[in-house]
């Protein structure tokens, strides 16, 4: 049998969204795991889900921006919205030495099994600069030399695909590509999704039959936004769990 990736992104400390991911994944016959950051930040179970994504998963993992700022100490609180800032301190405070190293030697990139990883762009990965466009692709393009590449940060899940004309990008859907064109595909997120749909977003990749399917999973928002509100987090964190903004 072929390997079947799951590809789980920003998942943002949020274990209800993950572990009904993973439930979705198993049942769906992924053989293996792979995330493109952002295993921590906004929602309030980060340790529950690095022990998920380190220790049961044991999977390559590339750091996020929020992976970098908590576990970067030269980062600079000051310049940050104060209700971020709130959320890295209280995430630093919830971690072991051991969880925050692990955090820190995450690679901005990583390759598996001939495709790549990496949470913002191949060109600048420490930059974390979003693609919103073909043009912001068309940079990560001139550094992809692998015909696959997954990532994340915009928390919206889209493709897109350096053709002889250009870049162009579709909306994510279910395909089977050909060899040749380079894709570069965000999987959405699996714990703060801000396409407008609240559910928990992942892929499912089948490498030996190069087809690729976007996943969307209903989870227990409520028990999120609840742990959320426990841990005094800020309001917003919750509220928008529900809007998928
Ligand atoms: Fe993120």
């Amino acid at each position: 049998m072929g390997r079947v990736y799951a590809i789980l992104g920003d998942i943002h400390a949020n274990i209800e969204a993950l572990e009904t991911v993973l439930a979705d994944a198993r049942a769906q016959g992924a053989t293996h795991y792979v995330c493109v950051g952002d295993v921590v930040g906004y929602n309030a179970a980060p340790a529950e889900c690095i022990r998920v994504v380190r220790d049961e998963l044991q999977c390559p993992v590339v750091r996020g921006n929020h992976d970098h700022y908590v576990s970067y100490f030269d980062t600079n609180l000051a310049d940050f919205h104060p209700a971020a800032a709130q959320v890295v301190e209280w995430t630093r405070s919830q971690l072991t030495n051991d969880d925050m190293s692990w955090l820190h030697n995450l690679p901005l990139q990583k390759p598996v099994m001939g495709f790549m990883l990496v949470h913002s762009t191949l060109d600048m990965p420490d930059h974390w600069g979003y693609v919103f466009d073909n043009q912001q692709a068309e940079s990560n393009f001139n550094y992809q030399y692998t015909q696959i590449c997954f990532h994340g940060h915009t928390h919206v899940p889209i493709i897109y695909a350096n053709t002889p004309g250009g870049v162009v990008h579709y909306e994510a859907c279910d395909f089977t590509y050909e060899f040749g064109q380079k894709l570069f595909i965000n999987v959405g997120s699996v714990g703060q999704p801000r396409d407008g749909d609240p559910r928990a977003s992942y892929v499912l990749f089948d490498m030996s039959a190069r087809q690729v399917r976007f996943r969307r999973l209903e989870y227990d928002v409520a028990a999120a936004q609840a742990r959320i509100r426990d841990a005094g987090l800020p309001e917003r964190c919750a509220e928008r769990l529900e809007q998928g903004r």
